[in-house]
C-alpha cells in the first residue's frame, strides 16, 4: 500500500534511495572505482560497433540520457523512439547493438522494435524492471534495474534507475569495445555510491512545495537543459504535463531563441537544468527568457552562479557530471507532484492514461 503517503507517486519518490542502492548493489566496486556488471560475460560486447536505444516516452528519456553517456564513453550510439523504429529504421546490422528500455517490458511500440531488430540480425539486449517479461524472453539478453515494483501511472523510481543503469552500461561497453578508455569511471562510481545518501537530503530539504505554490496557475511551464540535462528538461515536461495537465514543454537550452522564445511572458515559468557542463550558455538562455519576463527557477548547486540571477532555486549537490541530472529529475519530480497536487490531480492515474501501452 502506500504507507504514510498520500500517493504512490510521493511514494516511489521518496524510494530512490533504496530503489538506486538495489540498482547499484553489485554492479559497481567502490573501493576501487570500477564498474563490474559481471552478470554480463566477457566478450558479450565482441564486435559491436554502435549502439541504438529504443523506447517510449518517459523510457525514451533514459534512452537518450543512455545515449549521450555512451557517445561520452566513446561509443557510436542513437536513441530512437521505438513508435517510429518501423518506419524510420537506421541502418542495422550483427555490429549493432539494439537496447530496449521498457520499464514494463511489455510496451508494445517497444517490443515491434525490438522484434524487428532480432530479424535484422542485431544483437539485442532488454533493459527492465520486471522479470518474466516480454522484453526479457524476446533479447538476446536482459538486464534488470531492480527498482521494485511502480504503480504510480507517472514513472519516477524506474526513470532514475534507468538512466544510472545506463550509465554504467556505457562505461562497461566503452571499455569492452574502445581501445582507449575515454573517461574515468572513478568520479561516477564515487558519485553513485554516494548517490542514495544524497537524494534523500535532496528530498527532505527541498523548495520544491513552495515553488509549485508560487508559480501555481501560469499559462505555460517550459524546461530547458543541454548535455545530459535534456532528457532531463523533456523528461521534466513530460510529467509535468500528464498529471497537472497544465501545458509544459522542454527544450535544449540553445534552441529557445530559435522559436520558443516567441512564447516566453511573465506567465511561462522556465525550468533551467545546470549540469556542470557548458552552464554559461544555459545560464544566458536563461537570462534571455527573464529578460521577457519569466521567472527562472535555476535547478543547480548551492553556490552556482544562477542561484544570483534566478527568481527561485532547486538545489542539487555538487557531483560527477553524468548525475547531476538525474538529481534535478528528482527536484522536477516533486515540483510536478505538489503541482498537481494543489490542482487536486488523480496524480496516480491520471485521465487517459495507462501504466503500460500494450497497442500500438
Ligand atoms: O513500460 P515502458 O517503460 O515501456 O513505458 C513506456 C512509456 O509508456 C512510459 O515511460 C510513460 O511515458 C510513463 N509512464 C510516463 O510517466
Amino acid at each position: 500500500g502506500k504507507g504514510e503517503y498520500d500517493h504512490f507517486m510521493l511514494k516511489e519518490i521518496h524510494e530512490q534511495p533504496v530503489s538506486l542502492a538495489q540498482t547499484i548493489e553489485g554492479r559497481t566496486d567502490p573501493e576501487n572505482g570500477r564498474i563490474t556488471l559481471d552478470e554480463l560475460d566477457p566478450g558479450v560486447f565482441d564486435g559491436i560497433e554502435s549502439v541504438q536505444l529504443i523506447a517510449c516516452g518517459t523510457s525514451y528519456h533514459a534512452a537518450l540520457y543512455g545515449s549521450l553517456a555512451l557517445n561520452r564513453a566513446g561509443v557510436r550510439a542513437r536513441a530512437l523512439l521505438a513508435n517510429e523504429y518501423s518506419v524510420a529504421t537506421p541502418p542495422i546490422d550483427e555490429e549493432t547493438l539494439v537496447i530496449a528500455v521498457s520499464q514494463s517490458g511489455e510496451t508494445a511500440d517497444t517490443l515491434n522494435a525490438l522484434r524487428l531488430a532480432n530479424a535484422e540480425g542485431a544483437k539485442t539486449l532488454a533493459l527492465t524492471n520486471v522479470v518474466g517479461s516480454t522484453a526479457a524472453r524476446v533479447a538476446d539478453e536482459t538486464l534488470f534495474i531492480r527498482a521494485g515494483p511502480e504503480i504510480g501511472v507517472a514513472a519516477t523510481k524506474t526513470f532514475s534507475s534507468q538512466a544510472v543503469m545506463l550509465a554504467l552500461l556505457a562505461h562497461r561497453i566503452g571499455a569492452d569495445v574502445c581501445d582507449t578508455r575515454p573517461t574515468d569511471p572513478d568520479s561516477l562510481v564515487f558519485g553513485l555510491d554516494r548517490m542514495p545518501d544524497a537524494i534523500d537530503d535532496l528530498i527532505t530539504s527541498s523548495d520544491a512545495e513552495s515553488i509549485a505554490r508560487q508559480y501555481d496557475g501560469s499559462q505555460s511551464y517550459f524546461f530547458i537543459g543541454r548535455g545530459l540535462g535534456f532528457p532531463v528538461a523533456l523528461e521534466g515536461a513530460l510529467k509535468f504535463k500528464e498529471i497537472t495537465y497544465n501545458h509544459a514543454e522542454g527544450f535544449a537550452s540553445g534552441e529557445l531563441k530559435h522559436g520558443p522564445l516567441a512564447l516566453v511572458t511573465p506567465d511561462t515559468p522556465l525550468f533551467a537544468v545546470f549540469t556542470g557542463v557548458e552552464d554559461e550558455k544555459t545560464l544566458k538562455n536563461a537570462e534571455e527568457a527573464q529578460t521577457r519576463g519569466a521567472p527562472i527557477v535555476a535547478v543547480c548547486p548551492a553556490g552556482h552562479r544562477a542561484v544570483d540571477i534566478a527568481d527561485a532555486h532547486l538545489e542539487i549537490p555538487e557531483t560527477d557530471p553524468t548525475l547531476a541530472g538525474l538529481f534535478a529529475n528528482v527536484q522536477l519530480q516533486l515540483v510536478s507532484y505538489h503541482a498537481a497536487r494543489l490542482l487536486d490531480r488523480p496524480i496516480d492515474k491520471p485521465r487517459n492514461l495507462a501504466k503500460s501501452v500494450t497497442v500500438e
